[in-house]
């Protein structure tokens, strides 16, 4: 037969219970924060029609794609969920409640090349508005993310939130840069959000590639990539246009963080774009201090989503919110908690003759709702102590002939040491 590794593939994780109890405190973080918000949770499947994933703007999620033809259908393992829930709101447009405020903590896929945070498969919380076109919206999805952060235990100056809006950045380039092909400005987002990861030289090569979609001058990208970094938001607002309405959402969601008592959190960041084309307006991502991880959350607005579905327009804005990043960051600051077996009581029939009584009171104690397990085989009473220590159990409830005799059970307290006899229930 042939050997098969013990490893699970490449990026991908086993979860041992040790793992998922970690992995079920930190997705409880995330229900608890979208439970106080009034969100609602959804889910899809993880395989998709490969169809809600043909984009043409040169994204690294399309290239990334695990997806296989079966029966003739193309089918794709969801990288991520923002199509799934576009196709959910598209089933039902015309018999949903608007706005809708969504949650979901969907397992993605991506083959990544693998660095420190960066994985083939990762859970992603998800909180998306549909119908609200005002940046409101995008106040109180970030006002979640914070919420969510400090149930963790971060610091607050660890982490920090870079806004920028795309049509700030559209509206200018409109007026220079793309003034001959204003078609590309999707495909330009696409790569100048490489630019924290590959660097100025990199991504200026990248839009002046004369075989590339953007094509700029060179002189062009390089000044184009200058005046991304370190802009702050007074700079981009004296390049933006008159009566901006992009410049005014972004005045407005400042005024709105402030009220949240979240303005010291976060900032403008002309450079922040992301790499999904469908962003259309507010975007977002929230990067450790010391810029040492990938971005730990991203998410913006994309209101025009459904139009590459063939259905009208309609407002949304959301955020994903990676599992790996954030796991990293908190072992590092030993903010992960160590999580016990949460077992109550180990039931010892000590003898085959007293089992039936012993799986009366696993049941009555089961029916409670006590975790209770029930020793299966006949043990020495050493073992049963040491597994029952082990496991973290409060308690060992011991039947021996003597105690069936008497219709009782020796209850023996495993921190203290205590014993006490209680009534066999019949
Ligand atoms: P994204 O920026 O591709 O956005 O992913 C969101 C977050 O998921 C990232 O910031 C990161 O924490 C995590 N993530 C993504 N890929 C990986 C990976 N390979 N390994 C580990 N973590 C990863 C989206 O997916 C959008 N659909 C988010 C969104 C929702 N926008 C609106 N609504």
């Amino acid at each position: 037969m042939a050997s098969v590794s013990h490893n699970p593939p490449r990026g991908t994780r086993d979860f041992y219970p040790e793992d998922l109890r970690q992995r079920n405190w930190l997705h409880g973080q995330f229900r608890e924060t979208s439970r106080r918000f009034g969100f609602e949770e959804v889910d899809a499947p993880v395989l998709e029609h490969a169809a809600l994933y043909q984009r043409k703007a040169g994204e690294e999620i399309v290239e990334q794609l695990y997806h296989f033809e079966l029966h003739g259908r193309h089918l794709a393992l969801r990288p991520e969920f923002t199509p799934s829930l576009a196709r959910m709101v598209m089933a039902r447009r015309g018999a949903l409640r608007l706005p809708l405020r969504w949650f979901s903590i969907p397992q993605c896929w991506r083959y990544e090349r693998m660095t420190r945070g960066r994985r083939r498969e990762h859970y992603q919380w998800n909180m998306d508005i549909w119908g609200e076109p005002g940046v409101n919206a995008e106040a109180e999805l970030i006002a979640a993310i914070f919420t969510a952060l400090d149930s963790f235990g971060l610091a607050k100056g660890e982490v920090v939130l870079r806004v920028n809006h795309r049509a700030l950045l559209e509206e200018k380039l409109q007026r220079d840069f793309l003034r001959s092909q204003p078609g590309v400005f999707e495909a330009l987002c696409v790569i100048i959000d490489k630019l924290d990861r590959s660097g100025a030289d990199a991504v200026c090569a990248q839009l002046s590639d004369p075989k590339g979609t953007v094509r700029l001058d060179p002189a062009a990208a390089t000044e184009l990539v200058a005046q991304l970094k370190g802009t702050g938001l007074e700079a981009a607002a004296r390049g933006a246009k008159e009566n901006s309405p992009a410049l005014a959402d972004l005045h407005t969601l400042f005024t709105a963080l402030d009220a949240y008592g979240l303005a010291e959190r976060v900032r403008f960041d002309a450079s922040v774009v992301r790499g999904l084309a469908y962003y259309t307006g507010i975007v977002f991502e929230l990067r450790d201090k010391g810029n040492k991880f990938r971005a730990l959350c991203g998410g913006g607005r994309y209101d025009r989503l459904l139009e590459n579905f063939g259905d009208k327009p309609l407002p949304a804005v959301g955020f994903g919110f990676g599992d790996a990043v954030i796991s990293e960051l908190l072992a590092e600051r030993g903010l992960l908690p160590e999580l016990p077996r949460a077992l109550d009581a180990v039931v010892y029939p000590m003898s085959e003759a007293t089992r039936p009584a012993a799986v009366r009171l696993v049941t009555k104690l089961r029916d409670e709702g006590c975790a209770a397990e029930l020793v299966l085989t006949e043990l020495r009473a050493k073992r049963v102590f040491s597994h029952a220590d082990r496991a973290g159990a409060a308690r060992v409830y011991l039947i021996g002939d003597d105690e069936h005799a008497r219709g009782v059970v020796r209850v023996h307290e495993l921190e203290s040491g205590e014993e006490r006899e209680e009534p066999l229930p019949r």
